[in-house]
């Protein structure tokens, strides 16, 4: 697909053959079946800035708290005890959270059960990372939000793309699955913009990629920007599915923030992953990187997503649900397939 093709797609030239293209290779490759991934958001402090997130350090509305490891630990047995084949732990950048206590957190639930862990703690040196891959870490989420530098730097103030990029690769050669994503919508992205992203995040053969709504929070420089558009992300989604077959695409809680039904459409489109939180009743509402976020209680939150799933006509499975993209590179790499055959699958 050429840059004038997937301008055009996005700007809603034929929706139909678009979402039914995406649907079917997601079919091709993952069935009906929705991988489910539990978050614990388990720090809302953050000593960064990023214009369009409430989190943002000098927000001193914010609600901040911090889990202990204990509380952290507690909420990640919820994924295993609902058949949620995979945990997230996510946070703001916070400083007083030391990566040692987090490594013995993840070696912990890692030596309890079957279940894979994910990181999404935003930048960090080489070493960092890779004490956490020693003691269990499998993957790790970092978003790029633009990948437009001027856009990119603007809104994460002190930080370069090229900055974050790198921290991808690092993750990579460290042998985690690596995902990342954009914001739809954010304010001065156009949709040639738009189709940039979605050639350079392909480029970056990610096995997860997500992009979800921009919802402005009032607490924000963005407060009075515009909503990201709910059909333009379901066209982004399609887009990465139809360029990144095998790749795990999520459907935002976002896009379940903007719509209420916007999830299970997305299943429809190309997504199969839902990545319902499992942060603690007690601090739940604290983790507002946008207004509307957390809204349920864990377990009415869980069964409204797996009642949407399955309304929806899918199945909801409690598999690890690797990326498809990242075992056949692993098996390449180990020479059970012929470097050629690398090639064809990731391409
Ligand atoms: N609207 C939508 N998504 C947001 N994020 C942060 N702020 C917003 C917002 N206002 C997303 C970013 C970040 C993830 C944790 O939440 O993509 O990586
Ligand atoms: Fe902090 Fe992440 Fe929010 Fe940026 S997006 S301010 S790094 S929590």
């Amino acid at each position: 697909m050429n840059h004038k093709e997937l301008i055009t797609l996005l700007e809603g030239a034929d929706d139909n053959g678009l979402f039914a293209e995406a649907d079917r290779l997601r079919r091709q490759e993952f069935g009906d079946s929705v991988f489910l991934r539990g978050i614990v958001e388990f720090s809302s402090h953050c000593g960064r800035s990023c214009a369009y997130c409430g989190l943002r350090g000098p927000n001193t509305n914010a609600r901040r708290y911090r889990l202990t490891p204990e509380e952290i630990h507690e909420a990640a047995g919820l994924a295993t005890a609902h058949g949620l084949g995979t945990v997230v732990l996510q946070s703001g950048e916070d400083a007083a959270f030391t990566p040692q206590t987090l490594a013995g957190t993840v070696a912990r639930i890692k030596s309890e059960g079957k279940v894979a862990v994910t990181l999404s703690i935003g930048e960090q040196p080489d070493d960092v990372y890779r004490l956490w891959r020693e003691n269990g870490a499998d993957r790790y989420l970092l978003k790029l939000e633009s990948l437009d530098r001027n856009i990119h730097e603007s809104l994460r103030p002190g930080r370069t793309l090229n900055g974050r990029i790198d921290r991808l690769h690092a993750l990579r050669r460290l042998g985690y699955e690596i995902g990342s994503g954009i914001i739809v919508g954010l304010p001065g992205v156009d949709s040639a913009m738009l189709a940039r992203d979605i050639e350079k995040l392909t480029e970056l053969e990610l096995d997860m990629i997500s992009a979800g709504p921009f919802i402005p929070h009032p607490e924000t420089p963005l407060a009075d920007a515009r909503p990201g558009s709910v059909i333009l992300t379901h066209r982004v989604n399609a887009l990465l599915r139809i360029l990144n077959p095998l790749a795990n695409i999520p459907a935002t809680s976002a896009l379940g923030v903007r719509d209420p039904e916007g999830r299970n459409t997305a299943l429809s489109r190309g997504v199969n992953v839902i990545m319902p939180s499992l942060t603690p009743q007690k601090v739940r509402g604290g983790y507002t990187i946008y207004p509307g976020k957390n809204a349920l209680s864990v377990e009415e939150n869980l069964r409204v997503i797996i009642h949407g799933i399955r309304s929806a006509g899918f199945t909801p499975t409690s598999a690890e649900g690797q990326s498809p993209r990242y075992t056949a590179e692993a098996r390449a790499a180990e020479g059970r397939l012929p470097s050629g055959e690398k090639t064809t699958l990731t391409g």
